[in-house]
Protein backbone atom coordinates (compact mmCIF):
# COMPACT_ATOMS: atom_id res chain seq x y z
CA UNK A 1 0.00 0.00 0.00
CA UNK A 2 1.13 3.61 -0.79
CA UNK A 3 2.50 5.54 2.32
CA UNK A 4 1.32 9.12 1.89
CA UNK A 5 4.25 11.66 3.09
CA UNK A 6 2.87 15.76 3.93
CA UNK A 7 5.76 17.92 2.93
CA UNK A 8 5.64 21.37 4.21
CA UNK A 9 8.65 23.38 3.21
CA UNK A 10 7.56 26.36 5.03
CA UNK A 11 9.61 29.80 5.03
CA UNK A 12 13.07 31.16 4.69
CA UNK A 13 15.58 28.10 3.70
CA UNK A 14 12.93 25.85 3.82
CA UNK A 15 11.77 25.38 0.40
CA UNK A 16 15.46 25.08 -0.80
CA UNK A 17 16.42 22.23 1.58
CA UNK A 18 12.80 20.48 0.75
CA UNK A 19 14.11 20.91 -3.03
CA UNK A 20 16.72 19.10 -1.95
CA UNK A 21 14.95 16.08 -0.03
CA UNK A 22 12.02 15.52 -2.60
CA UNK A 23 15.15 15.03 -5.28
CA UNK A 24 16.24 12.11 -2.51
CA UNK A 25 12.18 10.54 -2.65
CA UNK A 26 12.03 10.84 -5.93
CA UNK A 27 15.14 8.63 -6.37
CA UNK A 28 13.71 6.15 -3.75
CA UNK A 29 10.79 6.04 -5.66
CA UNK A 30 11.91 5.41 -8.70
CA UNK A 31 13.99 2.81 -6.91
CA UNK A 32 10.89 0.70 -6.04
CA UNK A 33 9.97 2.91 -2.59
CA UNK A 34 5.60 2.52 -2.98
CA UNK A 35 5.79 6.13 -1.61
CA UNK A 36 3.47 9.31 -2.37
CA UNK A 37 3.80 13.43 -1.00
CA UNK A 38 1.84 16.14 -1.15
CA UNK A 39 2.65 20.10 -0.27
CA UNK A 40 0.68 22.18 1.54
CA UNK A 41 1.03 25.62 3.64
CA UNK A 42 2.54 26.61 7.52
CA UNK A 43 3.99 29.55 9.28
CA UNK A 44 4.76 32.89 7.47
CA UNK A 45 3.82 31.53 3.90
CA UNK A 46 0.35 30.18 5.41
CA UNK A 47 -0.11 33.50 7.17
CA UNK A 48 0.55 35.87 3.81
CA UNK A 49 -1.66 33.48 1.52
CA UNK A 50 -4.88 32.77 4.23
CA UNK A 51 -4.11 34.60 7.16
CA UNK A 52 -3.50 32.42 9.58
CA UNK A 53 -0.28 29.81 10.01
CA UNK A 54 -1.51 26.35 9.89
CA UNK A 55 -4.91 26.52 7.98
CA UNK A 56 -7.54 23.72 8.42
CA UNK A 57 -6.13 22.37 4.94
CA UNK A 58 -3.27 21.61 6.23
CA UNK A 59 -4.51 20.52 9.17
CA UNK A 60 -6.57 17.69 7.20
CA UNK A 61 -3.84 16.50 5.17
CA UNK A 62 -1.38 16.41 8.48
CA UNK A 63 -3.65 13.85 9.83
CA UNK A 64 -4.38 12.27 6.63
CA UNK A 65 -0.99 11.49 6.21
CA UNK A 66 1.43 8.38 7.33
CA UNK A 67 4.34 10.60 8.22
CA UNK A 68 4.98 14.90 7.94
CA UNK A 69 8.15 16.07 6.73
CA UNK A 70 8.11 19.97 7.64
CA UNK A 71 11.72 22.22 6.94
CA UNK A 72 11.63 25.31 8.80
CA UNK A 73 8.66 28.47 9.61
CA UNK A 74 9.58 31.98 10.76
CA UNK A 75 11.33 35.04 9.39
CA UNK A 76 11.58 38.53 11.08
CA UNK A 77 8.91 40.08 8.78
CA UNK A 78 6.34 38.06 10.95
CA UNK A 79 7.66 39.34 14.19
CA UNK A 80 5.28 42.50 13.98
CA UNK A 81 2.44 39.82 14.07
CA UNK A 82 0.01 39.19 17.29
CA UNK A 83 1.00 35.88 18.86
CA UNK A 84 -1.50 34.05 17.39
CA UNK A 85 -0.65 34.40 14.06
CA UNK A 86 2.91 34.53 14.47
CA UNK A 87 4.78 31.24 11.87
CA UNK A 88 6.26 29.70 15.16
CA UNK A 89 2.05 29.30 16.53
CA UNK A 90 2.31 27.02 13.55
CA UNK A 91 4.79 24.63 14.77
CA UNK A 92 2.71 24.19 18.21
CA UNK A 93 -0.55 23.79 16.46
CA UNK A 94 0.56 20.81 14.21
CA UNK A 95 2.54 18.95 17.44
CA UNK A 96 -0.51 19.42 19.17
CA UNK A 97 -2.80 18.46 16.47
CA UNK A 98 -0.95 15.78 15.40
CA UNK A 99 0.18 14.64 19.01
CA UNK A 100 3.19 13.58 18.77
CA UNK A 101 4.31 13.53 22.64
CA UNK A 102 7.74 11.82 21.84
CA UNK A 103 10.32 13.90 20.17
CA UNK A 104 13.56 12.25 19.43
CA UNK A 105 16.79 14.22 18.96
CA UNK A 106 19.73 12.63 17.85
CA UNK A 107 23.27 14.02 18.38
CA UNK A 108 25.38 12.88 16.30
CA UNK A 109 29.56 13.71 16.11
CA UNK A 110 30.42 12.82 12.04
CA UNK A 111 34.65 11.65 12.18
CA UNK A 112 34.92 14.10 9.06
CA UNK A 113 33.23 17.64 11.23
CA UNK A 114 34.69 16.68 14.69
CA UNK A 115 36.31 19.85 13.90
CA UNK A 116 33.40 22.00 13.96
CA UNK A 117 32.89 21.34 17.64
CA UNK A 118 33.98 23.94 20.09
CA UNK A 119 34.55 20.91 22.55
CA UNK A 120 37.90 18.65 23.24
CA UNK A 121 38.22 16.10 20.20
CA UNK A 122 38.64 13.44 22.89
CA UNK A 123 35.03 14.21 24.40
CA UNK A 124 33.05 14.32 20.97
CA UNK A 125 34.45 12.04 18.90
CA UNK A 126 32.42 8.99 17.65
CA UNK A 127 29.48 10.57 19.55
CA UNK A 128 26.10 9.22 19.27
CA UNK A 129 23.47 9.86 21.53
CA UNK A 130 19.88 10.61 21.46
CA UNK A 131 17.47 12.76 23.71
CA UNK A 132 13.88 11.93 24.05
CA UNK A 133 11.79 14.74 25.00
CA UNK A 134 8.32 15.15 25.86
CA UNK A 135 6.44 17.54 23.67
CA UNK A 136 3.06 18.39 24.60
CA UNK A 137 3.07 18.49 28.52
CA UNK A 138 4.88 20.18 31.19
CA UNK A 139 4.94 23.94 32.31
CA UNK A 140 4.98 24.67 28.52
CA UNK A 141 1.41 24.25 28.59
CA UNK A 142 0.06 23.73 32.49
CA UNK A 143 -2.91 25.64 33.69
CA UNK A 144 -3.32 27.87 35.50
CA UNK A 145 -0.38 30.50 34.02
CA UNK A 146 -0.66 34.13 33.05
CA UNK A 147 0.91 37.72 34.45
CA UNK A 148 -1.78 39.61 36.87
CA UNK A 149 -1.51 41.80 39.72
CA UNK A 150 -1.39 40.50 42.92
CA UNK A 151 -0.33 41.21 46.32
CA UNK A 152 2.97 40.60 47.31
CA UNK A 153 5.85 41.34 50.48
CA UNK A 154 6.50 43.84 48.12
CA UNK A 155 3.25 45.46 47.93
CA UNK A 156 0.86 45.19 44.93
CA UNK A 157 2.61 44.21 41.63
CA UNK A 158 2.66 42.20 38.55
CA UNK A 159 3.70 38.46 39.04
CA UNK A 160 4.24 36.18 36.20
CA UNK A 161 3.23 32.33 36.47
CA UNK A 162 3.19 28.83 35.02
CA UNK A 163 2.25 25.29 36.33
CA UNK A 164 4.63 22.47 36.20
CA UNK A 165 1.97 19.63 35.58
CA UNK A 166 2.08 15.62 34.49
CA UNK A 167 0.05 13.26 34.26
CA UNK A 168 1.17 9.47 35.13
CA UNK A 169 -0.31 8.62 31.65
CA UNK A 170 1.97 11.47 29.72
CA UNK A 171 4.86 10.15 31.65
CA UNK A 172 3.87 6.79 31.36
CA UNK A 173 3.43 7.00 27.21
CA UNK A 174 7.02 8.91 26.59
CA UNK A 175 8.75 6.31 29.16
CA UNK A 176 7.22 3.76 26.87
CA UNK A 177 8.44 5.45 23.76
CA UNK A 178 12.03 5.93 25.68
CA UNK A 179 12.28 2.37 26.22
CA UNK A 180 11.82 1.52 22.98
CA UNK A 181 14.51 3.88 21.60
CA UNK A 182 16.83 2.13 23.94
CA UNK A 183 16.03 -0.86 22.82
CA UNK A 184 17.09 -0.67 19.74
CA UNK A 185 20.62 0.77 20.82
CA UNK A 186 22.99 0.26 23.52
CA UNK A 187 20.03 -0.36 26.15
CA UNK A 188 20.82 2.27 28.29
CA UNK A 189 18.57 5.17 29.40
CA UNK A 190 18.80 7.90 31.86
CA UNK A 191 16.22 9.66 33.37
CA UNK A 192 16.32 13.23 33.73
CA UNK A 193 14.35 15.19 36.83
CA UNK A 194 14.71 17.55 39.51
CA UNK A 195 12.99 15.44 41.83
CA UNK A 196 14.83 16.82 44.80
CA UNK A 197 12.51 19.66 44.21
CA UNK A 198 9.44 19.41 42.30
CA UNK A 199 6.74 17.21 42.81
CA UNK A 200 5.90 16.95 39.08
CA UNK A 201 9.35 15.18 38.53
CA UNK A 202 8.97 12.94 41.79
CA UNK A 203 6.21 11.04 39.90
CA UNK A 204 8.30 11.12 36.42
CA UNK A 205 10.79 9.20 38.37
CA UNK A 206 8.36 7.09 40.29
CA UNK A 207 6.48 6.20 37.29
CA UNK A 208 10.02 5.53 34.97
CA UNK A 209 10.38 3.04 37.39
CA UNK A 210 7.28 1.47 37.31
CA UNK A 211 7.39 0.96 33.54
CA UNK A 212 11.20 0.07 33.50
CA UNK A 213 10.13 -3.35 34.60
CA UNK A 214 8.26 -4.10 31.19
CA UNK A 215 12.21 -3.42 30.01
CA UNK A 216 14.58 -5.97 31.89
CA UNK A 217 17.09 -5.81 28.99
CA UNK A 218 17.55 -1.78 29.29
CA UNK A 219 19.65 -1.09 31.68
CA UNK A 220 17.98 2.11 33.51
CA UNK A 221 19.49 5.37 35.26
CA UNK A 222 18.55 8.56 36.54
CA UNK A 223 20.33 12.36 36.88
CA UNK A 224 18.81 15.72 38.09
CA UNK A 225 19.27 17.66 35.74
CA UNK A 226 21.56 20.08 37.05
CA UNK A 227 24.35 16.98 36.91
CA UNK A 228 22.82 16.25 33.37
CA UNK A 229 23.35 19.54 31.97
CA UNK A 230 27.19 19.66 33.71
CA UNK A 231 27.62 15.68 32.43
CA UNK A 232 26.29 16.28 28.50
CA UNK A 233 29.70 19.03 28.40
CA UNK A 234 32.11 16.98 30.87
CA UNK A 235 31.15 13.59 29.21
CA UNK A 236 28.47 13.05 27.06
CA UNK A 237 29.87 9.39 26.05
CA UNK A 238 28.46 8.85 29.03
CA UNK A 239 25.13 8.23 27.69
CA UNK A 240 23.21 6.31 25.27
CA UNK A 241 19.14 7.49 25.32
CA UNK A 242 18.20 10.45 27.84
CA UNK A 243 14.55 11.21 28.22
CA UNK A 244 13.13 13.92 30.03
CA UNK A 245 10.22 16.40 30.27
CA UNK A 246 9.42 19.10 27.85
CA UNK A 247 11.23 22.25 29.49
CA UNK A 248 14.71 20.24 30.57
CA UNK A 249 14.39 18.72 27.28
CA UNK A 250 14.47 22.07 25.77
CA UNK A 251 17.37 23.27 26.89
CA UNK A 252 19.80 19.81 27.14
CA UNK A 253 18.58 19.05 23.58
CA UNK A 254 19.53 22.14 22.25
CA UNK A 255 23.33 21.95 24.64
CA UNK A 256 23.41 18.47 23.05
CA UNK A 257 22.96 19.22 19.92
CA UNK A 258 25.83 22.22 20.48
CA UNK A 259 28.21 19.15 21.42
CA UNK A 260 28.16 18.56 17.14
CA UNK A 261 29.07 21.97 16.34
CA UNK A 262 26.57 21.58 13.10
CA UNK A 263 23.24 22.76 13.27
CA UNK A 264 22.97 22.37 9.46
CA UNK A 265 23.34 18.40 10.42
CA UNK A 266 20.66 17.83 12.57
CA UNK A 267 17.33 15.81 12.13
CA UNK A 268 14.65 15.63 14.62
CA UNK A 269 11.47 13.34 15.13
CA UNK A 270 8.32 13.51 16.87
CA UNK A 271 6.11 10.49 17.03
CA UNK A 272 2.40 10.07 18.34
CA UNK A 273 1.33 6.61 19.82
CA UNK A 274 1.28 4.88 16.83
CA UNK A 275 4.28 5.93 15.06
CA UNK A 276 2.92 8.37 13.10
CA UNK A 277 5.67 11.48 13.18
CA UNK A 278 6.64 14.92 12.07
CA UNK A 279 10.22 15.09 10.98
CA UNK A 280 11.71 18.46 10.85
CA UNK A 281 15.16 19.48 11.03
CA UNK A 282 16.07 21.07 14.30
CA UNK A 283 17.41 24.35 12.79
CA UNK A 284 14.81 27.29 12.02
CA UNK A 285 14.54 29.19 8.34
CA UNK A 286 17.62 31.11 8.44
CA UNK A 287 16.44 33.92 6.64
CA UNK A 288 20.34 35.52 6.53
CA UNK A 289 20.98 33.07 4.31
CA UNK A 290 17.56 32.30 2.18
CA UNK A 291 17.97 32.50 -0.78
CA UNK A 292 21.25 32.42 -2.04
CA UNK A 293 21.87 28.48 -2.21
CA UNK A 294 24.32 28.33 0.92
CA UNK A 295 21.80 26.08 3.28
CA UNK A 296 23.14 23.10 4.12
CA UNK A 297 20.26 20.46 3.22
CA UNK A 298 21.52 17.59 5.11
CA UNK A 299 19.52 17.65 8.31
CA UNK A 300 16.38 17.69 5.80
CA UNK A 301 17.67 14.85 4.09
CA UNK A 302 18.27 12.99 7.27
CA UNK A 303 15.09 13.87 8.02
CA UNK A 304 14.07 11.67 5.57
CA UNK A 305 15.87 8.97 6.72
CA UNK A 306 14.15 9.44 10.19
CA UNK A 307 11.08 9.00 9.06
CA UNK A 308 11.57 6.29 7.19
CA UNK A 309 12.76 4.28 9.83
CA UNK A 310 10.34 5.47 12.47
CA UNK A 311 7.07 6.06 10.50
CA UNK A 312 7.02 3.92 7.43
CA UNK A 313 9.18 1.04 8.54
CA UNK A 314 11.88 1.21 5.45
CA UNK A 315 14.72 1.08 7.42
CA UNK A 316 17.24 -0.32 4.36
CA UNK A 317 15.96 2.41 2.51
CA UNK A 318 16.96 4.73 5.88
CA UNK A 319 20.23 3.53 6.08
CA UNK A 320 20.47 4.06 2.40
CA UNK A 321 20.37 7.79 2.99
CA UNK A 322 22.28 7.70 5.95
CA UNK A 323 25.03 6.16 4.49
CA UNK A 324 24.41 8.49 1.93
CA UNK A 325 25.04 11.68 3.55
CA UNK A 326 28.40 9.96 5.43
CA UNK A 327 30.16 9.11 2.08
CA UNK A 328 29.31 13.05 0.83
CA UNK A 329 31.06 14.02 4.17
CA UNK A 330 33.83 11.18 3.18
CA UNK A 331 34.44 12.97 -0.25
CA UNK A 332 34.56 16.23 1.04
CA UNK A 333 31.98 18.25 0.02
CA UNK A 334 31.34 20.87 2.29
CA UNK A 335 28.14 23.91 3.12
CA UNK A 336 29.33 26.86 4.58
CA UNK A 337 28.22 26.07 7.95
CA UNK A 338 30.05 22.65 7.95
CA UNK A 339 33.38 24.20 6.28
CA UNK A 340 36.13 22.35 7.40
CA UNK A 341 39.80 22.57 6.06
CA UNK A 342 40.61 21.19 2.44
CA UNK A 343 37.05 20.53 2.60
CA UNK A 344 34.97 21.10 -1.05
CA UNK A 345 32.78 24.24 -0.81
CA UNK A 346 29.47 23.35 -2.32
CA UNK A 347 26.00 25.36 -2.35
CA UNK A 348 22.65 23.69 -1.54
CA UNK A 349 21.85 22.12 -4.86
CA UNK A 350 25.23 21.17 -5.77
CA UNK A 351 25.09 19.21 -1.69
CA UNK A 352 21.80 17.92 -3.28
CA UNK A 353 23.77 16.57 -6.31
CA UNK A 354 26.26 15.00 -3.71
CA UNK A 355 23.79 13.13 -2.40
CA UNK A 356 22.24 11.92 -5.72
CA UNK A 357 24.88 10.69 -6.93
CA UNK A 358 25.75 8.53 -3.88
CA UNK A 359 22.12 6.94 -4.25
P1 LIG B 1 18.19 29.44 12.76
O1 LIG B 1 18.38 28.03 13.13
O2 LIG B 1 17.29 29.72 11.63
O3 LIG B 1 19.63 30.06 12.40
C1 LIG B 1 20.71 30.15 13.33
C2 LIG B 1 22.03 30.27 12.54
O4 LIG B 1 22.33 29.02 11.95
C3 LIG B 1 21.95 31.28 11.40
O5 LIG B 1 23.19 31.93 11.28
C4 LIG B 1 21.70 30.41 10.18
O6 LIG B 1 22.19 30.96 8.98
C5 LIG B 1 22.42 29.12 10.55
N1 LIG B 1 21.76 27.96 9.94
C6 LIG B 1 20.59 27.40 10.34
N2 LIG B 1 20.28 26.37 9.54
C7 LIG B 1 21.27 26.26 8.64
C8 LIG B 1 21.51 25.38 7.54
N3 LIG B 1 20.68 24.39 7.21
N4 LIG B 1 22.64 25.56 6.82
C9 LIG B 1 23.50 26.53 7.13
N5 LIG B 1 23.33 27.39 8.15
C10 LIG B 1 22.22 27.26 8.89
O7 LIG B 1 17.75 30.21 14.08
P2 LIG B 1 17.34 31.76 14.27
O8 LIG B 1 18.21 32.62 13.41
O9 LIG B 1 17.32 31.97 15.71
O10 LIG B 1 15.85 31.88 13.75
C11 LIG B 1 15.47 32.27 12.43
C12 LIG B 1 13.97 32.08 12.26
O11 LIG B 1 13.66 30.69 12.34
C13 LIG B 1 13.14 32.75 13.35
O12 LIG B 1 11.98 33.28 12.74
C14 LIG B 1 12.79 31.62 14.29
O13 LIG B 1 11.61 31.86 14.99
C15 LIG B 1 12.65 30.48 13.33
N6 LIG B 1 12.88 29.15 13.93
C16 LIG B 1 12.14 28.13 13.44
C17 LIG B 1 12.33 26.84 13.87
C18 LIG B 1 11.57 25.76 13.22
O14 LIG B 1 10.96 25.96 12.18
N7 LIG B 1 11.57 24.57 13.77
C19 LIG B 1 13.31 26.53 14.93
C20 LIG B 1 14.12 27.67 15.33
C21 LIG B 1 13.88 28.93 14.85
MG1 LIG C 1 14.67 24.88 21.58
Amino acid sequence: MTQNILLLPGDGIGPEIMAQAVRVLERLKSDGLDIAWDNALIGGCAVDATGVPFPQETQDKALAADAVLLAAVGGPQYDVLPREQRPERGLLAIRKVMNVFSNLRPALVYPELVEASTLKPEVISGLDIIIVRELVGDIYFGEPRGIEMRDTEFGNERVGYNTMVYSESEIRRIAHSAFKTAQKRAKKLCSVDKMNVLEATQLWRDVVIEVSAEYPDVELSHMLVDNAAMQLVRNPKQFDVMVTGNMFGDILSDAASMLTGSIGMLPSASLDANGKGLYEPIHGSAPDIAGKNLANPLAMILSVAMMLRHSLNQVAAADRVDSAVKQVLAQGYRTGDIMTEGGKKVGTVEMGDAVLAVL
